[in-house]
């Protein structure tokens, strides 16, 4: 049977990275966290940053440096390697997050995390995630999935989330900070996120993750009948 390309887009705090991993478990694909990629280079940037440099002419000189990779762990779960180092846990802050945003919109950051994505994907049989998968990436994925859930719904996810880790946030605060990536991931030069036509959308606010799962997989399997 062919293997596809599964690329998903959606907005922060959807339940993208769930859907992906639990769709490439089902397919038996390999999952890619392409948000983790930027989120590696905003680490390695706060790690190594001399504070008097800006971080564009920072990231210019040092983006060639960067080796980002995924390890599977004995549980099935991955781990977000940088230069061979295990940052999985020190990449999900709000401040990585931030400065994920940031460097995010950086041409020559884009095109050298676009490369490797798509060297990853040359043989098909993957899913990844992201903001630009299915219009930057791979245009021609056999299966396109957009993310969607209202604001409010995602800054109460993402509180709970920052809760669980042991960290204190302020409502108002998440949900202006969802607003704010929001704003900068669909207005950003390079790469704006965008829906596109082909793009099948799941708004998920109101949705159990069983149900969202049962009818993801319904679209993968119809799609991969579909194929030659
Ligand atoms: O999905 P996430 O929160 O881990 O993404 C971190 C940041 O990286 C977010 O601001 C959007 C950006 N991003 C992007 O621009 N393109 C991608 N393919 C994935 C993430």
């Amino acid at each position: 049977m062919k293997k596809i390309i599964v690329a998903i887009d959606g907005f922060s705090s959807c339940g993208k990275s769930t859907i992906a991993k639990a769709l490439a478990k089902h397919a038996g694909y390999r999952y890619v966290d392409t948000g983790a990629m930027y989120r590696s280079v905003a680490l390695y940037t706060i790690e190594n940053k001399p504070a008097e440099m800006a971080v564009e002419p920072f990231l210019e000189q040092h983006i060639g440096e960067l080796n980002i990779d995924f390890s599977v762990q004995p549980d099935g779960s991955q781990h977000t390697l940088l230069n061979g180092r295990d940052v999985e846990a020190l990449i999900r802050t709000l401040e990585v997050g931030n400065m994920a945003s940031q460097v995010s919109t950086i041409g020559f950051v884009r095109r050298a995390m676009v490369a490797q994505q798509q060297a990853m994907g040359r043989e098909g049989g993957i899913v990844m995630d992201g903001r630009d998968i299915g219009t930057v990436v791979f245009p021609n994925a056999e299966l396109k999935l957009f993310l969607t859930a209202s604001p409010e719904i995602r800054a109460e996810r993402r509180f709970k989330e920052l809760e669980a880790k042991g960290e204190h946030p302020v409502m108002e605060e998440v949900l202006a900070d969802v607003n704010d990536r929001d704003y900068r991931d669909t207005h950003r030069a390079e790469s704006p996120m965008h829906q596109t036509e082909d793009a099948v959308v799941v708004d998920n606010s109101y949705m159990t993750p069983a149900e969202q799962m049962d009818y993801v997989i319904r679209v993968f399997e119809e799609r991969i009948k579909e194929q030659k």
